[in-house]
This record gives C-alpha cells, sequence and structure tokens, in this order.
C-alpha cells in the first residue's frame, strides 16, 4: 500500500495509491494565471499536503489545496510564502 505524487510543473500533478485492487490515481490542475517564480513550489506543494492531511482531509482534498497553495507562489517574485487565509481566498469552495 504506497501512494506517491508526481509534480508536473504547469502540467499540475497526480497522486498514484497501489492497493490489492490496483492502483487508483487523480490529477489537479497548476491554477496559477500567471507564473512569476517557480522557486520554492515544489516545497510549498509538500508543505501545505503534509499539513492539510494531518488536519485530518482526504488525499484528493490535501493535494488540491496543495495545488492551490502552489499557484499563490509561483504568482509571487522570488521564493515566498502562503497562508491558509490566500488558500481559502484562492476558491471560496476551500473550507479549512
Ligand atoms: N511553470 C509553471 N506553471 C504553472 N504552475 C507551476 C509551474 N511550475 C510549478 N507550478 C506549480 O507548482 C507545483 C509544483 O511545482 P513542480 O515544478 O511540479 O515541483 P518541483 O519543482 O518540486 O518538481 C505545480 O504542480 C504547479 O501547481
Ligand atoms: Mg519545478
Amino acid at each position: 500500500m504506497a501512494s506517491v505524487v508526481i509534480k508536473q510543473g504547469k502540467d499540475g500533478m497526480r497522486w498514484f495509491h497501489s492497493t490489492d485492487d490496483g492502483v487508483v490515481s487523480f490529477g489537479v490542475p497548476a491554477y496559477a494565471n500567471k507564473v512569476v517564480s517557480v522557486a520554492g513550489a515544489g516545497d510549498t506543494v509538500l508543505a501545505a499536503y503534509v499539513s492539510a492531511s494531518l488536519a485530518g482531509n482526504t488525499p484528493q482534498t490535501s493535494l488540491w489545496y496543495a495545488a492551490l497553495a502552489a499557484a499563490v507562489v509561483v504568482e509571487k517574485p522570488y521564493t515566498s510564502t502562503v497562508t491558509w487565509h490566500e488558500i481559502e481566498m484562492r476558491n471560496p469552495n476551500v473550507r479549512l
């Protein structure tokens, strides 16, 4: 029972999980409207995914939050930070 996340830059991300019955998978897009700096985007994804998971979210929801977090940081210059509030502002369907 292993899970992996493949980070694919402008093509978003895809999550894979192997079970006894086969492999399940889902993808999320890159939500950025304009890319200013991708520095630290992968680290942001990891931090947001783990934080969301530890808060009790499903892998799918956690990956979605991570994708929204990445979109926020790539639209900022240099390496940057993102808050849960910014993620929430990015998509009104987010319930943190
Ligand atoms: N060129 C890009 N255009 C749009 N979004 C990007 C781009 N590069 C990174 N991102 C965003 O940041 C996330 C993580 O970046 P990625 O390049 O996949 O990670 P890493 O650099 O660690 O391999 C992507 O899934 C996407 O949401
Ligand atoms: Mg990259």
